[in-house]
């Protein structure tokens, strides 16, 4: 049975909530005036994206449309796998829309890769990706994402969405995940 206390399976808090709170802010100010007078679609990648889906979503001082995708990439471990798989498709017709895409991290950035050029090719005017977090150290390639909360340094990391094994989701803060956890 796991333990209910998280503090020692933890290295370190890496942005607290009220740090990451402050952060979402700024960039809600840079998406309202890039998208001023166009319509916006927030596509948020299940289930890591939901607590910044959540908090940027009502942070934003205009209308939007929300849809949820869910791909897998990683099974239990921490390395992506590159290969990308559709478990839950949208809802929603993409043509002539401006697509925002909502995520927790850009680690290697093959899942933003692979999804952007998906969602590309369903018409919209526009996708742009919006991540709260990215480790530039470990890109195998290069993602262009035009919002990011924070770069972090290359290690795992799980709180405010980000999972170890589903575990650590409802974490408040952005944190470290000790080596010993999953090594
Ligand atoms: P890639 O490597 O394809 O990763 O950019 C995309 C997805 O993998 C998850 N991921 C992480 N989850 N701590 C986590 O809890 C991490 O350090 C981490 N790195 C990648 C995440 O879901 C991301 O969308
Ligand atoms: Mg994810």
């Amino acid at each position: 049975m796991e333990s209910a206390d998280v503090a020692a399976d933890l290295s370190g808090v890496l942005h607290t909530e009220a740090e990451i709170r402050g952060r979402i802010a700024e960039l809600c100010r840079e998406i309202e005036r890039d998208y001023e007078g166009r319509d916006l679609l927030l596509i948020g990648v299940l289930k890591g994206a939901v607590m910044v889906m959540a908090d940027l979503s009502r942070e934003l001082k205009r209308d939007v449309d929300m849809d949820w995708m869910a791909v897998s990439s990683y099974g239990a471990g921490t390395q992506s796998s590159g290969v990308v798989r559709i478990v839950k498709d949208l809802d929603t017709d993409l043509s002539g829309r401006n697509v925002l895409i909502v995520e927790d991290i850009v680690d290697s950035g093959l899942t933003l890769s692979w999804l952007r050029a998906n969602l590309q090719t369903r018409g919209p005017a526009s996708v742009e990706i919006c991540a709260l977090l990215r480790k530039p150290e470990a890109a195998k390639v290069e993602i262009d994402a035009r919002y990011v909360g924070f770069e972090i340094p290359n290690e795992f990391v799980v709180g405010y969405g980000l999972d170890y094994a589903q575990r650590y989701r409802n974490l408040r803060d952005v944190a470290v995940l000790a080596p010993h956890i999953y090594s």
